[in-house]
């Protein structure tokens, strides 16, 4: 039920912060992750020497997050497949490898087939998903819930902050299960977890109007471009597939060093630029790169709507607009960034007289291949 709200999807984006504190709730315990439904998985957690992220759409994008955590902290090497390119190549799989599946809804047939694929090659299968007992999870040789609760809108919004959570929790267990975290070494990381809700409930509240002033002014804008670096490009990412999606325009993501390679030759006077900005605290940030990009992007007349950290002076002299978030570490910056592109997205349909919960041509699970 709606509740009140205008839409599923504004409810579903308020829900953001209670979504992660639900898939957090019960599994950090004194340091230490508590998560009885990987024990199947937990003996070969020691020994499994590569990871693959399968994934289609905005799960996709969290596996991206996934992989910047594990390699971090678990430091084991992960790639990250979209589901429907994974089983029509070769690909090199082994009883070492861990398969881990990414789905809302545990449906999405190009990911139970890479799955099924994936468990006849012999690699062992973790399924995060939203839906209990979905067919995704039942396929698995494991299942690591995200406790979202019901996403009724077809665009996936507190279900990818959700999965993102999920996959923090697995690479915590597994930075464990090699001895490479303690619970000491792990406590400022769980801190920065456990804190999360609290933060993006802030940065909803304190953006949300001014995010859907902006989309107001840009509801006849032709094209939108996202950049961000690091664990922001997958942000960047999650920002134009919810303008595509929600507001039919034309969005792109880019990881901001590619700019030059490339995506500059499309900047033209009044293009909209959204530019996901890493917190200037972190030692080896690449925030003043980020801030010359901007630089870069506006002499050539783009707009740019910065979303970045409370007190980092640099951008307000170089965008156009700032929309803040509170400090977090540089895994969690992410997190809270990517609810103000939601809101955007959203409010960028809904400043079109479009139906943000049913997008034309999308259904919430995807069960032909
Ligand atoms: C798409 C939905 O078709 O499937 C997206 O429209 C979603 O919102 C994608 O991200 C993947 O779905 P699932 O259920 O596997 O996470």
């Amino acid at each position: 039920e709606k509740g009140g709200w205008p839409s599923f999807m504004k409810k579903e984006i308020s829900e953001e912060p209670e979504a992660i504190a639900n898939t957090l709730r019960g599994r950090l315990v004194d340091g230490r992750t508590v998560i009885p439904e990987l024990e199947p998985l937990e003996p070969v957690f020691a020994d499994i020497d590569r990871v693959v992220v399968l994934a289609c759409g905005t799960a996709y994008y969290a596996g991206m997050l996934g992989k910047y955590a594990i390699e971090a902290w678990a430091r084991i090497p992960v790639d990250v497949e979209l589901s429907h390119e994974f089983r029509y190549r070769e690909p090199v799989l082994s009883e070492r490898t861990l398969v881990v599946s990414v789905s809302q809804s545990g449906e999405t047939m190009d990911t139970l087939m890479a799955v099924k694929y994936a468990s006849a090659a012999g690699a062992r299968t973790l399924s995060i998903c939203n839906v209990q007992g979905a067919t995704i999870p039942r396929e698995s040789d494991a299942i690591l819930y995200t406790h979202a609760g019901p996403e009724v809108a077809v665009a996936s919004t507190k279900a990818f902050v959700a999965q993102a959570t999920a996959l923090y929790l697995l690479a915590l267990k597994l930075g464990e299960s090699r001895g490479l975290l303690t619970p000491e070494s792990a406590e400022p990381l769980i801190d920065e977890l456990t804190s999360l809700p609290e933060k993006l409930q802030s940065v909803i509240a304190d953006s949300s109007e001014r995010i859907a002033e902006l989309a107001k002014w840009s509801a006849d804008t032709q094209s939108v471009l996202f950049l961000g670096r690091n664990v922001g490009y997958p942000i960047a990412l999650e920002g134009a597939l919810k303008l595509k999606e929600l507001a039919y325009i034309h969005a792109e993501g880019f990881a901001a060093g590619e700019l030059k390679h490339g995506p500059i030759a499309l900047i033209e006077p009044g293009q909209l630029v959204f530019v996901v900005v890493p917190s200037p605290r972190h030692t080896g940030s690449l925030h003043p790169k980020v801030v010359s990009n901007i630089q870069e992007i506006r002499a050539r007349g783009a707009r740019v709507i910065a979303i970045a950290e409370l007190g980092d002076a640099a951008v307000v002299s170089s965008a156009d607009e700032v929309i803040r978030i509170p400090l977090a570490g540089p895994m969690f910056e992410p997190l809270l960034a990517v609810a103000p592109l939601h809101v955007f997205g959203m409010e960028l349909a809904a400043a079109k007289g479009l139906d943000v919960d049913q997008p034309r041509n999308l259904a919430k699970s995807v069960t032909v291949e």
